[in-house]
């Protein structure tokens, strides 16, 4: 198993494209917004877009909020902020706390504005840049505040897609194309990108990724996973592979001879966990984290 989830590194070609072109327009930009899954904050916290973007003015969407713990996404905000960044938590599916971005951008941007005003170009749009890994919900953020289908949501992992500008009443949006980095700096890290299906699915062994699912879930949501597969608190003493295998008993996923179906029940277990289906759930905590900000 361990040697399975070390597998995971995934770094196309288009992707070291992006980044250069990131790296270009990075000073035709005043600003940034970093999206990123207010599930895995940490981990989907890119360390080459924080590299390509250096100093400059930003806010951190924590995406997703509705499918996250509310109470560990607030000390994630708190932590955003007290690193002096802007933070906001979003759910772009519902366009919730969208618009407030732009004011938090405004609010980065003081002292570009001041200075525009000084000289007289005050009524210059702002330029922000919109970036994340695949996946994280751009698309779907960006037709939340353009207001209308403006982008088409058609990146999936691994497809490529070029950068594009976006024209608001205020702003000017760069919408960048997903982006992942060339080697992740441990396992948790690449199984919580995999586990929220950041990775492409096709390239993972689903019974090993619902595995390590459900080893992290007996530690951190033990009474979620109780209750939505009916388990006893004793089936939290098996090991992940003979969980799997209880689960899909369960659920009556079995096949000739009465032999558990994982593999069904794994893909299973997946789309419960990335559709909140199991609850909402963080997977980590800014506790957990030294300062990387
Ligand atoms: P990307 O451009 O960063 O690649 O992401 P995109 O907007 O395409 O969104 C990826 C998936 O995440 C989509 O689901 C989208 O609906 C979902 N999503 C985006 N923002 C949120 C959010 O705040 N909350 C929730 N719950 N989901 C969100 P999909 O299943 O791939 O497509 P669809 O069937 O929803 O259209």
């Amino acid at each position: 198993m361990e040697d399975s989830k070390a597998s995971i590194n995934w770094f196309p070609g288009h992707m070291t494209r992006t980044l250069r072109v990131m790296e270009k327009e990075m000073k035709n930009v005043d600003a940034l917004v970093i999206m990123l899954d207010a599930r895995i904050p940490y981990s989907s916290m890119n360390p080459e877009i924080e590299r390509v973007a250096g100093t400059k003015p930003r806010v951190y969407v924590l995406n997703k909020r509705d499918l996250a713990d509310e109470k560990i996404t607030r000390e994630w905000i708190d932590y955003f902020r007290k690193n002096m960044n802007g933070a906001l938590a979003v759910d772009s599916k519902k366009g919730s706390n969208v618009k407030r971005v732009l004011r938090n951008i405004n609010r980065e941007l003081e002292e570009v504005l001041k200075r525009r005003e000084a000289r007289g170009i005050s009524n210059l749009k702002n330029r922000v840049m919109i970036t994340g890994i695949p996946n994280v919900g751009k698309s779907t953020f960006i037709n939340a505040l353009a207001g209308k289908n403006r982008v088409k949501s058609e990146d999936r992992p691994g497809v490529t897609r070029g950068k594009q500008w976006i024209s608001l009443d205020e702003f000017d949006l760069l919408d960048m194309p997903g982006v992942l980095w060339p080697k992740f700096e441990n396992n948790t890290v690449a199984s919580n990108l995999a586990f929220i299906g950041s990775i492409r699915d096709e390239i993972l062994d689903t019974e090993t990724l619902a595995m390590s699912l459900l080893g992290e879930m007996k530690k951190i949501y033990p009474g979620l996973l109780i209750e939505r597969y009916k388990l006893d608190e004793e089936d939290l003493l098996l090991d992940d592979y003979d969980l799997l295998c209880r689960i899909a008993r369960k659920r009556g996923m079995l096949m000739s001879g009465g032999v558990e179906n994982t593999e069904r029940c794994a893909a299973m277990l997946l789309d419960e966990f990335r559709s909140s289906r199991i609850g909402r759930i963080s997977l980590e905590r800014p506790s957990d984290h030294v300062s990387t900000l």
